[in-house]
């Protein structure tokens, strides 16, 4: 073998245990006791080996919001890996009048060669007609089993109509294909947008606007929306970035009637108030859907500890101070997203597990082993098994880290968490067996990560 992993203690989403792993050609070769006969050997005693994680939602060098996001191919997959992620995906976005087939060639000559985990793409339906209806059997066919849709962004051209929706559910549910929407009420919230767009709200609220012109009901309807047309169609569908409790509860009534629906929410919605839009440096948290309350963290939590919700992804979409100052005042100017994958598994293993709120074992579900088999990577990813990619995270749960952005891969000048106390963090990550980055530094090399070919949906 050319590595064997000794000592460590083995967690996957359903069992704890002591082995050694070994490995060979870039896969799991051996799982058991007292292993030996390797090139090297690491020695995880007192750690925990499990499937490296996967960030199934980000958009690395993404136009958007007048600006493009500031991490790249390169600097977003190596922010992931020195946070434990070896495989994440992001999205090839169609444009009005193009194909998404086209979309997605040209996301791949911009990420292949550049990426340093393994990736793939989720397609991003916004022009539905004859061609795209057309072309989604061999996209799914060719390995882009999963599209997003979005519910708002009209003045981006990307907006989705009910009736596209319906009608994409209809078409991926013959391919085995899966449509995933990002849930808010557009009318409504165009309406609430002019109504605080005026110099005395702006004035007086500052950033707070993004929240006063997004209650949740804004999220919930939408949600629920999508939700009737899954029911309707039968397609398979998958809300993004879910941050209302409220959310929480339309999906677990829709799976209890059987609905084919996931969803997935993010750190900053378990760990974040919207009360930080009142800061000095509020407009740096703006993120559409925006944080939440209290109630809201308390409630998505519980939706994971009890499997209302599925996944955790971040959806990574830096932009740093200076792109962040374009809003100048004006809420509906800000450019929207945050850094995230560097730090999601140990903040989810510091405010999570060790708070009690999910188990070690859902710690790997929702952020390996569950996102690898919604979106058709299981079990090479996600999971510790004999002939499966040996993308692991040895994940050290006692190490205490103190976040800094000046001492992070990512390429931004400003964290969320800034100065937040971290216990347990990414130890050694290794993709398909080799070593690509240690104690949250990235040491592999550029260009080593792969396009990973999904496999459709069975059910
Ligand atoms: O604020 C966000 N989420 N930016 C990225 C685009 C999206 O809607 O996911
Ligand atoms: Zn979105
Ligand atoms: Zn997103």
């Amino acid at each position: 073998m050319d590595l064997i992993i000794k000592n460590g203690t083995i967690v996957t989403d359903s069992e704890t245990y002591e082995a050694d792993i070994g490995i060979e050609d870039g896969r799991i070769a051996l799982i058991g006791k007292d292993l030996a006969g390797a090139d090297e050997v690491i020695d995880a005693r007192g750690k925990y080996v499990m499937p490296a994680g996967l960030d199934v939602h980000v958009h690395l060098q993404l136009p958007f919001c007048g600006t493009v996001s500031s991490d790249d191919f390169v600097t977003g997959t190596k922010a992931a890996a020195a946070g434990g992620v070896t495989t994440i995906v992001d999205y090839a976005i169609q444009s009005k009048g193009n194909s998404v087939t086209e979309a997605v060639r040209a996301r791949r000559g911009e990420a292949d060669g550049k990426v340093c985990v393994d990736y793939s793409l989720h397609g991003g339906i916004t022009d539905w007609n004859e061609q795209t209806r057309n072309e989604l059997k061999k996209l799914i066919d060719d390995g882009i089993v999963s599209y997003k849709m979005f519910m708002i962004y009209r003045s981006e051209g990307w907006m989705a109509t009910d009736s596209m929706l319906y009608q994409a559910l209809l078409e991926t549910k013959e391919h085995g294909g899966t449509i995933m929407v990002h849930a808010e009420s557009v009318d409504v919230l165009d309406y609430l947008l002019d109504k605080y767009h005026n110099e005395e709200d702006m004035k007086k609220y500052g950033a707070y606007c993004h929240v006063l012109s997004r209650p949740n009901f804004i999220e919930e309807e939408a949600i629920q929306r999508a939700i009737k047309w899954a029911e309707e169609s039968g397609g398979r569908l998958y809300v993004v970035h879910m941050s209302t409790g409220g959310g929480a509860d339309l999906i677990k009534e829709a799976k209890k009637r059987g609905v084919n629906v996931f969803a997935e929410t993010c750190p900053q919605y378990l760990l974040l108030e919207d009360d930080l839009f009142k800061g000095e440096n509020g407009h740096l948290y703006g993120t559409c859907p925006q944080i939440k309350k209290k109630e809201d963290i308390d409630r998505l939590w519980h939706g994971l500890a009890v499997g209302d919700v599925d996944t955790l992804a971040t959806d990574t979409c830096t932009f740093d101070t200076k792109q962040k100052a374009m809003w100048n005042g004006d809420f509906t100017k800000i450019p929207f997203g945050m850094p995230g994958s560097e730090l999601m598994m140990p903040l989810v293993y510091t405010y999570g597990v060790r708070e009690g709120k999910i188990t070690l074992n859902q710690f790997v579900r929702y952020l390996c082993t569950n996102p690898a088999k919604i979106f058709g990577m299981y079990p090479a990813k996600g999971s510790l098994q004999v002939g499966t990619d040996a993308d692991i995270l040895i994940f050290d749960p006692d190490q205490k880290v103190t976040v800094d952005y000046r001492n992070m891969e990512t390429n931004c000048d400003w964290s969320p968490y800034q100065g937040w106390e971290l216990t347990g963090y990414p130890h050694i990550t290794l993709l398909r067996g080799k070593v690509i980055a240690r104690e949250g530094s990235f040491v592999g090399h550029v260009g080593g990560g792969k396009f990973i070919r999904r496999k459709k949906a069975i059910n």
